[in-house]
């Protein structure tokens, strides 16, 4: 099981909750609260991996204990009702025995214990894994915190979380992208002298001009913003810029120095693999920087520094206007810049008017979903900075729609992809006007001659485009930002795809990062 697969909400009671658990773990046994035997003496819901749990079962099952569950989580419920069963002559509290559990453990976990046997007492315990906790203001509830630190409140508005007028939680989040893209600008991009503050970085400017390379880590999508945001960041800051996945560069055992500056992207701030290479980077010396949007989440935390995304809750690609903006900050003082520079941060301004009109393709972009959706497969090509909108655009159709799609870089066409190109195989090509406009073009002209109908993803007013082909037609921005126009259309289509197969689009399968609050 990945390790990301147990960042399971705890909610409260209901059908839906139930619903939940069973779409993320396949079975219902195995969801939680997981009970320590069938007269549920200790129940316990966990997030995190116990990873000492095969050792615990075997002693267990030894004394005679049965598991009912595959989880590491059953263990530790068992584990307690077995100290509790070895102490039951002698007073322990409900945290004694919590604490002479926890004792046995190794991994990175949190937990919430209840049992029959403390009656109005909750237990909670955390190591490595984050806790939050809600506590309604008008009622007195006792919980111990074994592993407590710096509690924190958090302010967070329910009505940015609730799903207003809008069918689903992603159709909310695409259309508030204007408003979320002005969230993330406001108080940071000055329009009148195109000044960047960042306050979070401020101090450690210096250092991250003088590193030798920057290192951005992340997965998912955050790991797409980091992908397109490389160019811009190597072409302003002119340090050498690799973009890791989290888990790959774990496995790979990188190394990374003293004098590295790593940039860690996370919408949730709480992806385990993110979490374990930070603690990797910050074991190694290297000045460690966050971006994420969850303010009190664990990366914001043990960073040394960094930039909220203030994007609201769970919003879609915030994250590439972060990193764009640490981008102008960096090259501040770089006089030979300032052109290009300007020219950024204009395009930042007619941002958020420009997402409204993309946002307009709605209706038109259901009907492009209906006559794809029956296809198997779903081809999206692009190159330079549009190459990352379509690996973005591709996972987002798979983990939606659950129809397979791919996104491939355009130059890399005649070494491989082109073979699975036929009249059959529909095809996206982002042929947005940059600087390689004539090289997409060239391969348009590649998969046209293999009997594809494209649909082509361009600027208003282009009129390169051959007639009778199908478009999907975004405002021209600068280059570095036009993924953010262009990547709506695809979140769009597959919405729609998603719907039209009907697809549940907030609780996609097999996906622990899911939206919690209905
Ligand atoms: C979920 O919609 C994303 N597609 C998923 O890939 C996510 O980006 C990834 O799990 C990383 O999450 P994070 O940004 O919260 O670290």
């Amino acid at each position: 099981m990945h390790r990301d697969e147990k960042r399971l909400a705890v909610e409260g009671n209901g059908g839906d909750r139930r619903e939940m658990q069973v779409k993320w773990q396949g079975r219902r046994e195995n969801c939680h609260p997981i009970r320590s035997d069938p007269e549920s003496d200790f129940v316990v819901v966990h997030n995190g991996i116990v990873t000492n749990s095969a050792e615990l079962r075997l002693v267990l099952q030894k004394r005679g204990y049965k598991f009912a569950t595959e989880t590491d989580t059953e263990a530790v419920a068992i584990l307690t009702k077995y100290v509790f069963d070895s102490h039951q002559d002698k007073e322990l509290t409900f945290t004694g025995l919590i604490k002479a559990v926890l004792k046995e453990l190794e991994g990175s976990f949190a937990f919430v214990f209840k049992s029959h046997h403390f009656p109005n007492e909750v237990v909670t315990a955390r190591r490595g894994s984050p806790l939050l906790i809600g506590v309604k203001t008008d009622k007195k509830l006792k919980v111990d915190f074994v592993d407590a630190h710096t509690i924190e409140t958090l302010e967070l508005e329910i009505a940015a979380i609730m799903k207003g007028k809008f069918d689903t939680f992603m159709q909310k989040e695409i259309y508030e992208q204007p408003e979320s893209v002005v969230n993330t600008m406001r108080g940071r991009v000055h329009f009148d002298d195109s000044k960047i503050t960042l306050g979070g970085l401020r101090a450690y400017l210096p250092i991250m001009r003088r590193c030798r390379r920057m290192v951005f880590i992340a997965c998912g999508t955050s790991y797409h913003s980091c992908l397109a945001t490389r160019a811009i960041f190597e072409e302003l800051a002119e340090i050498p810029v690799s973009v890791e996945l989290a888990g790959d560069f774990l496995d790979r055992k990188t190394p990374i120095f003293r004098d590295d500056v790593v940039v860690f992207l996370s919408q949730s701030g709480e992806t385990a693999d993110t979490i374990l290479a930070l603690r990797y980077c910050l074991e190694r010396g290297a000045l460690c920087v966050g971006v994420v949007n969850t303010v009190g989440s664990t990366l914001s935390r043990e960073t040394h520094c960094g930039v909220h995304i203030n994007a609201g809750p769970e919003v879609g690609v915030a994250s590439t206007k972060v990193t764009v903006m640490i981008a102008l900050q960096l090259s501040e003082d770089r006089i030979s810049f300032m052109e290009r520079r300007n020219q950024i941060i204009a395009g930042l301004h007619a941002l958020p008017g420009q997402i409204k009109k993309v946002l307009e393709l709605d209706a038109s972009l259901q009907q492009l979903a209906a006559t794809v959706s029956e296809n198997k497969s779903l081809l999206l090509m692009g190159r330079g900075y549009q190459y990352a909108t379509c690996l973005e655009g591709a996972l987002k159709i798979k983990e939606i729609s659950y129809m397979h799609s791919e996104g491939i870089l355009a130059g890399e066409l005649k070494h491989g992809p082109l073979a699975l190109v036929d009249e059959n195989m529909p095809v996206i090509i982002i042929m947005t006007q940059d600087s390689l406009y004539p090289k997409v073009q060239s391969a348009f002209a590649q998969i046209t001659a293999r009997k594809a109908q494209p649909i082509v993803i361009c600027n208003e007013g282009d009129e390169g485009i051959p007639a009778g082909v199908k478009t999907v037609r975004v405002p021209k921005t600068v280059d570095c930002l036009q993924g953010l126009l262009n990547i709506i259309p695809l979140q769009i289509l597959s919405y729609h795809l998603a719907v039209k197969n009907g697809c549940d689009v907030d609780f996609p399968r097999n996906l622990a990062k899911s939206v919690t609050v209905e």
